[in-house]
């Protein structure tokens, strides 16, 4: 699915609903980081009219996602927990493809966000398919489509802005790269964990 290496094992779903609170409580940070990153590449980026109108969407729908979250949070008498860390993210950050001009930095940070939008996808449609609980078997559908938009949408900018550079070979290697790290990953209750 999306181009990934390593699909993640159904059972990684079961042990997720053993912990509903837990993880709607990462997976509500989960969209708050994907937010924030949104609004770091137009801060970084802002003579890029187009990237930064598309962006501007992207995070809108991120915090929606945020608020769709603590809704079902409040909802089932819970309370947003605080801040968890992401490691798979922060494992992925300091193994990205690194360096180069400011063309090629937008480039990696792009790559990056497809990447995360990749497995968090995957990661929503094993949830849906195999949570009992319906109301969340639904929403991550619906939100399995949202990120898959969101996917193409970072790397189709990735393409753009990247013209003249092998995208797509850093694409591949940074598919290779998630790979090995993902192999350590879908042991604990979290969106990427
Ligand atoms: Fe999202
Ligand atoms: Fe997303």
């Amino acid at each position: 699915m999306l181009g990934l290496k390593l699909a993640t094992d159904p059972r990684w779903a079961h042990l997720a609903e053993t912990n509903i609170e837990e993880i709607l409580t990462d997976h509500a940070w989960c969209e708050q980081k994907a937010a924030t990153n949104a609004i770091t590449i137009i801060a970084g980026n802002p003579e890029h009219t187009e990237l930064v109108t598309e962006l501007l969407l992207l995070a809108q729908e991120e915090l929606d996602h945020f608020r769709m979250v603590h809704d079902i949070i409040k909802k089932r008498g819970y309370t947003l927990g605080r801040e968890r860390k992401d490691s798979y993210v922060n494992e992925l950050f300091k193994a990205r493809i690194k360096g180069g001009n400011r063309q090629q930095s937008l480039v990696n940070r792009l790559l990056f966000s497809a990447m995360i939008e990749a497995r968090s996808c995957e990661r929503f449609k094993v949830l849906s398919e195999n949570i009992k609980d319906e109301e969340l078997s639904k929403f991550y559908y619906q939100l399995m489509v949202s990120e898959a938009g969101h996917y193409t949408t970072f790397l189709g900018f990735a393409r753009k802005y990247g013209e003249g550079l092998d995208v797509d070979k850093q694409w591949k290697e940074l598919i290779e790269i998630e790979g090995e790290i993902i192999q350590r990953y879908g042991k604990s209750e979290s969106i990427h964990g």
